[in-house]
């Protein structure tokens, strides 16, 4: 890298003058928590995605747990998902002492494969947990036919729509957004869970609230809950960046159109899925699978940083991560789709702010790195 040269960094939030005045309100208000921000975050969320119901969480993670204590997921059941996605999903499950059912993965999409989870399914399976991986909406429709209740964890996809018009999230199961930093939308740390059902968020309202009823006083409790709350500050910011999330989701569309153009004569190099069947991908992460045979995937990501370009693996698999080993005796082999896609997947510099010197400088690295001379 030249001295001259910036990393390239691979993330970056989006956030101006609009969220300053934001936070300074509600710091002048004094009413730093379960004030006013919360129902009015909560209400513009669901409006967007014009779904009934939205609470405010302190997390993605926070959110997914809490959406499957709501569809009645507790000890010893079964939990069917995908093994290639952020390990909070299938953490989630075992917050209620549930199993983690893997299933292997569409080649194409990387999302859970119907037909793998279908074969998956046992007496004990009490609930699906599909994953909007990177963005592209998993195939809700085929989920939905297998009739069990299901958990969308859609942290990584604010603004990806299904087929037939419904924006993800939209379609009344418990479904979970992740605000954090990286996200398409950020509050810095935060989540958001929608649903069709009233009865759904006043127990996701209640126990994110330490298990308080709406009419109680502070000191009654008459369920077991968490402190899952998101702050007033957050829901502040995250109320300004809803305001932009549109110009945001085009910009992010924007690069990945670069990149593609960029990325296009690189031999062998698995690029993310087009939008396919009519899907349409809510822009998060811009990830690439290293050709099969070519220079190792962590040798390419200390080639990138030799370049100045900041990448990472990712996302591993989590049946192969040491706690999923040891605790359920789990190997290579089992999921062979995820495995290869996971060993050779690379997340590239992307935000909505990337110019097209950057993608290029990163094209012209990634070239070097793959193929040098
Ligand atoms: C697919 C997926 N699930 C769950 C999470 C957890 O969200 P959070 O980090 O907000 O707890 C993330 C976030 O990184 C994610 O990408």
């Amino acid at each position: 890298m030249s001295a001259a040269q910036d990393v390239v960094p691979l993330a970056r939030p989006v956030l101006g003058e609009a969220e300053e005045r934001a936070v300074l309100e509600v710091l002048r208000s004094g009413q730093l928590s379960l004030g006013p921000r919360v129902p009015a975050f909560e209400e513009a969320f669901a409006a967007r995605l014009s779904v009934a119901h939205a609470s405010a969480v302190s997390s993605g993670t926070a959110g997914l747990h809490l959406a499957l204590r709501a569809v009645g997921v507790t000890d010893g059941d079964e939990v069917v998902t995908s093994p290639f996605s952020f390990v909070a999903s299938a953490n989630s499950c075992l917050f209620e002492r549930a199993r983690p059912v893997f299933a292997d993965i569409d080649p194409l999409t990387l999302n859970l494969d119907p037909q793998a989870a279908a074969a998956a399914v046992s007496e004990r399976t009490t609930a699906l947990l599909p994953v909007h991986i990177f963005g592209y909406p998993a195939d809700l429709p085929a989920f939905e036919a297998l009739g069990l209740p299901i958990v969308e964890d859609a942290c990584e996809a604010l603004g990806a729509v299904h087929a037939d018009g419904t924006p993800v999230g939209g379609r009344g199961h418990p479904a979970v957004f992740g605000f954090y930093a990286n996200k398409q939308l950020t509050t810095g740390e935060g989540g958001m869970l929608t649903t069709s059902l009233a009865a759904v968020k006043e127990q996701v309202d209640s126990e994110r609230n330490q298990g308080r009823a709406p009419d109680m006083g502070w000191l009654d409790h008459d369920r077991l809950g968490f402190n899952y709350r998101l702050s007033d500050v957050a829901c502040a910011i995250g109320i300004a960046q809803l305001d932009r999330l549109d110009e945001m989701l085009e910009r992010r569309a924007r690069v990945a159109a670069r990149y593609r153009e960029a990325l296009a004569g690189l031999e062998g190099l698995g690029l993310p899925c087009e939008d396919t069947r009519g899907d349409r991908r809510g822009w998060f992460v811009f990830v690439v699978q290293v050709p099969a045979g070519g220079p190792p995937r962590d040798e390419v990501v200390l080639g990138l940083r030799e370049h100045g370009v900041q990448s990472k693996p990712y996302l591993p698999a989590i049946h192969l991560m040491s706690f999923y080993r040891e605790r359920f005796g789990h190997r290579e082999g089992e999921f062979p789709v995820c495995e290869d896609i996971a060993a050779r997947s690379v997340a590239l510099p992307f935000f909505p702010e990337m110019t097209d010197g950057q993608v290029e400088r990163v094209a012209t690295a990634l070239r070097a790195v793959l193929e040098p001379a």
